[in-house]
């Protein structure tokens, strides 16, 4: 492709491997098959796992790696951040949260760190608890719920909490223990996703992708910020709360993403004293607070939930408000030392849910909107987002998650209102 504004060579050629679906097909030789626009934790998976099944990957990203992931906690809360009429993504969830095991332990032993627990993974159970009697009663309903979705959780007395985590204020009034709900620590996730991306022989463009651009109405590439072009097979949008910023996306493909701020305080537990053995959770006040240990010795406190645009500067307020509400849960967690106050962009969906697959634009896919769950989904997505690319079929379990759930009725379809669509930003007219 030549390029408008400047050339970039993103791959050295490697021929097309036999046998592998997709891989090189109707692109031009040099040119990769898929190119990922994002380097976080899904952009990264994705290419990871489309790299390890044969195809030959791009990653776009000024600095791969970073993004929500950095910030993130790394519950793997599928039962207790269960919330109704969300019922079809707690099936997902809860197939990401089994993946997880293998995953850690895959993924270490790809970037060369040894096992899973290099990766921060730990079966350590949640125990969510409440203050007052409004919080009983929205964890009594919680309880229900799971119980409806056949899930296992069991209801604590204060008591029986305090005899589980002694740290736990004399006001916790009772709780739900949660075994199946665990943790993993995001921050060598991603360390390790970059090494065996890059070992699986996906390649890195350190540089800032604006937009895609298209020719014929099929999306051919990426357009980077000084206007340079990159060509390839297909391209996954993984760009986060990004995502629907990007210029040249067909609207009726366009990524219904928001950002949704989450500012997150890192503090550092003694050695040698036991302070918190699980993550505890609670809603104080109608905000969620949750404290995530690590064996480490981190104690990460979160998470604020804030729709105002794409600002990540920590608050005083929001440093307070987390503090003063696991203060109240845990209230000796103020003699510890606070290492780090930081805030992160989730990528929101108007239903909560991933947005995983093709859309209505050839050549267009995207990998994003896990708001809450990105870390979550990670592995599911990886293989999910890597069946499709390397089949062109998305199994079964994907399909509820299709960014065309989101497609204006009559697009694609002559004469439909989704067909009658603006010109792009940035359309090749050959
Ligand atoms: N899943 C935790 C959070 O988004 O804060």
């Amino acid at each position: 492709m030549p390029a408008k504004g400047g050339a970039v060579l993103v791959t050295s050629f490697r021929p097309p491997r036999p046998g592998v679906p997709g891989a090189g097909d109707g692109v031009r030789a040099g040119t990769p098959d898929v190119l990922v626009i994002g380097g976080g934790i899904i952009g990264l998976v994705v290419a990871w796992r489309a790299a390890e099944r044969g195809l030959r990957v791009t990653v776009v990203d000024p600095e791969p790696g970073g993004g929500a992931a950095r910030v993130a906690a790394g519950m793997l809360a599928a039962v207790t951040e269960l919330h109704h009429g969300e019922e079809e993504l707690l099936e997902l969830n809860l197939a990401s949260s089994a993946r997880w095991p293998a995953f850690a332990d895959e993924l270490a032993d790809a970037a060369g760190v040894g096992d899973g627990s290099a990766l921060g993974y730990r079966r350590c159970g949640t125990l969510a608890v409440a203050l007052d009697a409004d919080d009983r009663a929205e964890l009594r309903d919680l309880h229900a719920l799971q119980t409806r979705c056949g899930l296992q959780a069991r209801w604590l007395t204060g008591r029986e909490c305090r005899r589980l985590e002694p740290m736990l204020a004399p006001g916790v009034r009772g709780g739900l223990r949660v075994e199946d709900d665990h943790q993993v620590d995001p921050r060598p996730v991603v360390d390790a996703l970059l090494i065996a991306a890059e070992r699986a022989g996906v390649v890195f463009v350190r540089r800032e992708a604006r937009g895609v651009w298209s020719r014929s109405g099929r999306v051919g590439g990426a357009v980077l910020a000084d206007g340079a072009r990159l060509a390839a097979g297909r391209v996954v949008v993984a760009a986060g709360s990004r995502g629907g910023r990007l210029e040249g996306l067909p609207e009726e493909a366009r990524p219904p993403v928001r950002p949704v701020k989450g500012q997150v305080l890192r503090l550092r537990m003694p050695t040698g004293i036991p302070f918190l053995s699980r993550t505890v959770r609670a809603v104080v006040r109608g905000s969620h607070v949750y404290l995530v240990p690590r064996e480490s010795g981190e104690l990460v406190i979160g998470a604020t939930s804030e729709e105002q645009g794409w600002d990540t500067t920590v608050t005083a307020g929001g440093v307070y408000e987390l503090l003063r509400d696991a203060h109240e849960l845990v209230p000796g967690l103020t003699e510890l030392p606070l290492v780090e106050a930081v805030a992160g962009l989730r990528p929101g969906t108007p239903d909560n849910a991933p947005l995983l697959g093709g859309t209505g634009t050839p050549g267009l896919l995207i990998a994003g909107g896990h708001h809450r769950n990105g870390v979550l989904l990670a592995p599911i997505t990886g293989d999910l987002m890597a069946e499709y690319l390397t089949t062109g079929t998305m199994p079964e379990r994907g399909r509820p998650f299709s960014p065309e759930r989101f497609a204006p009725v009559g697009a694609g379809v002559p004469g439909g209102p989704g067909a009658s669509r603006v010109p792009h930003p940035i359309e090749e007219v050959l």
